[in-house]
């Protein structure tokens, strides 16, 4: 018994060893159970079985292992694609975009709630986002804090725009057209009066309650201090983003941003 023991922990550590020295070995050493479970999975590519179990052994998830083998520069790509829809969740980015004449079909006049109102523009919004913003909103007055929404729903024009005039100053600060997901009607910039969209937003107890609360309504911090290499934007205090519930609290619980929950919850198709 003791034999079998040693034995076994003997091939885990060349197993191990291997991995990381990408050494080729026997692929019958792999368990039957991880070929069996793996293989269930569409972006599964038998001729990588071995890196997977290599990176499953590493992280201990198979989603994870499939998305660090088959898309291992996902976060650094510079190659832009189509936005990404997974699970009902849409990620645009500064490598995932949508086409210009990408207009969502569930936007409506933002209504019923303090909001920046500008000359010759209804300011549109996706309707589920305004719901769970306005349900917000309410408790945030109850709380004696109030909000104000500076922006939503941005066009691709309306974004074009904003780049020609601003990129100079703002590169950090603002996706080039179609690269915003303003154009999907989920993103929204919140601020107060006092504030505006600055950092100063930061120091309000509107953003202290919106930083531990918003995900109670779906709603998650796009841009988070110290992911600027992820994001691929400078801090936003007041850009949030609705993602629905369940995950906004699996990523604020996680202290993830979006693309990392992409890359570790949600199987990335080849
Ligand atoms: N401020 C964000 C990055 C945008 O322009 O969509
Ligand atoms: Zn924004």
């Amino acid at each position: 018994m003791k034999k079998i023991l040693v034995f076994l922990i003997l091939i885990i550590i060349i197993l191990l060893q291997s991995c990381h020295k990408k050494v080729i070995v026997d692929k019958s050493i792999i368990p039957s159970f991880f070929i069996e479970q793996i293989s269930n999975y569409d972006s599964y590519d038998k001729n990588y079985l071995y890196q997977y179990y290599c990176a499953y052994l590493d992280f201990n998830s198979y989603i994870y292992a499939l998305n660090y083998v088959n898309h291992p520069v996902f976060l650094n790509n510079e190659i832009a694609k189509p936005a990404l829809l997974l699970n009902n969740i849409i990620l645009v980015n500064r490598k995932f975009y949508l086409d210009a004449y990408t207009i969502p079909t569930s936007l409506i006049p933002v209504q019923n709630v303090k909001y920046i109102k500008r000359k010759n523009e209804v300011m549109m919004i996706d309707e589920v986002t305004l719901q769970n913003y306005q349900k917000m909103e309410i408790i945030l007055k109850q709380n004696n804090i109030d909000i104000v929404l500076f922006s939503a729903y941005r066009s691709f024009e309306k974004q074009l725009s904003l780049w020609d005039n601003n990129r100079k100053e703002n590169d950090q600060f603002l996706a080039k057209p179609g690269f915003s997901e303003h154009q999907t009607g989920l993103a929204i910039d919140i601020g107060t009066l006092n504030s505006g969209l600055t950092v100063h937003f930061e120091n309000t107890k509107a953003f202290k309650f919106l930083k531990n609360h918003a995900h109670e309504y779906g709603f998650i911090l796009r841009y988070p201090k110290n992911k600027e290499s992820i994001t691929g934007y400078a801090y936003e205090p007041w850009h949030f983003r609705y993602v629905g519930r369940e995950v906004a609290k699996i990523i604020y619980e996680n202290n993830l941003t979006l693309e990392e929950y992409f890359y570790q919850y949600l199987e990335i198709p080849i």
